[in-house]
């Protein structure tokens, strides 16, 4: 794969495409992120920064390499990501996999010297709103890699033939370009399973994606992400190397995430604490939505610090509008 890119960058400095050039070299850079070279990488990526635009072109942001193009474009969507473990809120199991799983994809190299591979296949399961999206996208960021989200929906609007052919080009992909895949709302595969009008086809779907999981060495980090875990059957989670729940926030995991949100607008663990318990059964993205309107109140007021009472007026506001991941 390597020698792919290297080739590609050869082509495009001979015949003076630019473009070209400073594309590869970022594939180059992702490719050494997802081998756990991070510092090459990161090396490879400031010497891109630093070439000079061409033909009044601007450089090419980071994120062009990492969105799909052609026949893919509309299945596939990706970017790099920011995010880091610092904006996510993990109970203490699921963050030490979490960490785990990247310090093994960082040490590759190492693990792969006795004959193991680092752990790449993850199902992240649990209620709405309590940060399987999220931590895919924390992964991405952590890796240095490109976060590629295949959009099922898209994926099953055509003809189930088609619908294998698509998921097939997808993995086809996967080795090509390092990333993070995340297959969201992965269920409305496996929950097809039985009730789709021509099952024989659908099933030949699901094997396909079964099949493809098994065959896949790209080292791209797969993971998909489902509500509802207890639809999926074991021919399903045979395939993944760890099953990661998202449980939604108790007391102080809500308080950690207004503190997390409006901390930096003065308000005290105190205050976050006490406002917890008023939104105690709220998904973490509920309580991210209140502190947003919070900040709205406030910007409104032409005020720089947030009061208890904006984010107590947001929390009624939302529960009058009757927010459906809300007990
Ligand atoms: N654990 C968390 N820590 C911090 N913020 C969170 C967390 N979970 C959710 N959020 C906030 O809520 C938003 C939505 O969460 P996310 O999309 O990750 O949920 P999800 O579990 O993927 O939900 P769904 O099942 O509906 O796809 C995030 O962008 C973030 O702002
Ligand atoms: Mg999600």
């Amino acid at each position: 794969m390597k020698a792919d890119i290297l080739k590609l960058l050869l082509q495009s400095h001979a015949s003076g495409d630019e473009a070209s050039f400073r594309k590869a070299a970022l594939q180059l850079a992702a490719s050494e992120s997802s081998a756990g070279h991070l510092r090459v990488a990161d090396e490879i990526r400031e010497i891109v920064a630093r070439m000079p635009p061409t033909g009044g072109q601007r450089p090419r942001a980071v994120i062009d390499i990492a969105a799909p193009r052609g026949e893919l474009a509309d299945i596939l969507e990706g970017g790099h990501r920011d995010e880091r473990l610092r904006d996510i809120i993990l109970s203490g199991g699921v963050r030490d996999l979490l960490l785990r799983v990247i310090s093994e994809n960082r040490s590759r190299d190492r693990l792969e010297r006795f004959g193991v591979s680092p752990r790449r296949r993850l199902l992240f399961h649990g209620a709405p709103g309590c940060g399987k999206t999220l931590a895919a996208a924390v992964l991405a960021g952590e890796m240095g890699l490109p976060l590629m989200t295949v959009r099922f929906d898209a994926l099953f609007s055509r003809f189930l033939g088609a619908t294998a052919v698509q998921l097939r080009a997808i993995f086809a992909e996967m080795p090509r370009r390092p990333g993070v895949y995340l297959f969201d709302e992965f269920d409305s595969v496996a929950k097809a399973r039985g009730d789709a009008q021509d099952v024989g086809e659908m099933n030949r779907v699901v094997t396909a994606f079964l099949q493809l999981i098994d065959a896949d060495v790209s080292g791209s980090i797969l993971v998909a992400a489902t509500n509802h875990v207890e639809l999926l059957d074991r021919a399903v989670f045979r395939r993944f190397d760890a099953i990661v729940p998202f449980e939604k926030p108790n007391r102080a995991q809500l308080a950690e995430l207004l503190l997390l949100r409006v901390g930096n607008l003065g308000l005290t663990e105190d205050q976050a604490v006490e406002l917890a318990t008023e939104a105690e059964g709220w998904s973490f993205a509920d309580a991210a939505r209140a502190c947003d309107d919070a900040i709205r109140t406030m910007a409104l007021a032409d005020r720089v610090a947030i009061t208890q009472g904006d984010i107590v007026d947001a929390l009624e506001d939302l529960k009058k509008r009757e927010l459906p991941a809300r007990k």
